[in-house]
């Protein structure tokens, strides 16, 4: 791979986990912003490109085979993974996570008022991620599915109600764009999760699940923006003309 300041970061997260590894841990947001080239991401996130583009020079060849898998497997495939593993994933720590806050923001809101702002922010995270999560399962993934069938000549393709899959894939990305922004205010909101030295073992948990809530969630989008919905469109424009 060829590698430069100009390479969107769509095509160094699809690359392999280590490059997405760099990227998440240097804060550059490649799910929502993959469109963006490292440079243009560097700047946004506030980091020194050079330094960057030399770690992702040192990991770029290590490719995973089982990455390029998602960027030609049957869709039906990938989303059955999409939502066996991440939506599963959301709706598991939802009430695990919103648990832990309540009862550090009882304990703690005392000494750390921003508790409570936490607990709202992630309150609205999980309301628009399962409002999110059934849009997709009910409506967009299945119309994606009958078109990969049709695609086979496995039955014929509906005109859906939306019109094109371009339209409810634009309500997608802009609900991602929304969550995002919400981890985003709520990893400030924590000091980037870091719990306060008088912070007990839940503080410590409650913090930890929202980080690994907010990574699992990059990864997800990273499927759906650059992967699932690119290859969504190509395959509507093959089967219907
Ligand atoms: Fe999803
Ligand atoms: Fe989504």
């Amino acid at each position: 791979m060829d590698l430069s300041r100009e390479t969107t970061v769509k095509e160094i997260a699809l690359s392999n986990p280590g490059a997405r590894q760099i990227l998440e841990d240097a804060g550059i947001d490649y799910c929502c912003g993959g469109e963006k080239s490292l440079r243009q991401a560097c700047l946004k996130a506030n980091v020194v490109d050079s330094e960057i583009l030399r770690r992702l020079r040192q990991n770029i060849d290590r490719v995973d085979p089982h990455e390029f898998e998602w960027m030609s497997a049957p869709l039906a495939k990938l989303t059955q993974h999409i939502r066996e593993r991440h939506h599963q994933y959301v709706r598991d720590s939802i009430p695990r996570v919103r648990s832990l806050l309540a009862k550090i923001r009882e304990k703690h809101q005392s000494n750390h008022c921003e508790l409570r702002d936490i607990e709202k922010l992630f309150g609205d995270v999980a309301r628009e991620m399962l409002m999110h999560m059934q849009k997709e399962e009910q409506i967009l993934f299945p119309y994606i599915d009958a078109l990969e069938r049709a695609s086979k000549g496995d039955g014929a393709i509906e005109p859906p109600f939306f019109q094109t899959v371009k339209n409810p894939i634009y309500s997608m990305l802009k609900e991602h764009d929304s969550v995002g922004d919400l981890m985003r205010q709520i990893r400030t909101a924590s000091n980037g999760y870091k719990a306060p030295a008088d912070g007990c073992a839940s503080y410590q948990a409650a913090y930890q699940g929202l980080e690994e809530f907010e990574k699992d969630l990059h990864l997800h989008v990273h499927l759906e923006n650059n992967v699932l919905f690119p290859r969504a469109v190509g395959l509507e424009g093959a089967v219907t003309t």
